[in-house]
């Protein structure tokens, strides 16, 4: 196939592998998640900066191989400037979709990035919950 390498990578995959986006993690971010992959042992952690229930910013950082990378690269870029709600809505094979497709035997490393994504909205839904609480705790 003339747009898919010999190795079985699309185009998309392999540009989010050479330049992956949103690299790194948010210092003081409002959620964060890590996941491991039961298939591999790699991990993946998504850190997110959330304003008015919009995720504003997002970084990942991965031991994962390439597809890990790719797909946690496509994940950002997917989630940034979605509300929660929506960004929850990302499945595993949303982002291999939007990937144009990964290998069968790489469809284990797309998980990671959208797992950790709604990990860390649980991380900050968990922790706007306890704000509220510190806020609505009567003043003794
Ligand atoms: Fe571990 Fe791909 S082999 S994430």
């Amino acid at each position: 196939m003339e747009d898919r390498p010999q190795i079985g990578y699309s185009k998309k995959v392999m540009d989010h592998f050479m330049n992956p986006r949103n690299v790194g993690d948010i210092e003081n971010a409002d959620g964060i998640g890590t996941v491991g992959n039961p298939v591999c042992g790699d991990l993946m952690q998504v850190s997110i900066r959330v304003e008015n229930d919009i995720i504003t910013d997002i970084k990942f950082k991965t031991f994962g191989c390439g597809s890990a990378i790719a797909t946690a690269s496509m994940v950002t870029e997917m989630a940034k400037g979605k509300n929660i709600e929506e960004a929850l809505k990302i499945t595993r094979q949303d982002v291999a979709d939007e990937l144009e497709g990964l290998p069968p035997v790489k469809m284990h490393c797309s998980n990671l990035a959208a797992d950790a994504l709604h990990e860390a909205i649980k991380d900050y839904r968990a922790k706007k919950e306890g704000r509220k609480e510190a806020i609505e705790e009567p003043a003794r």
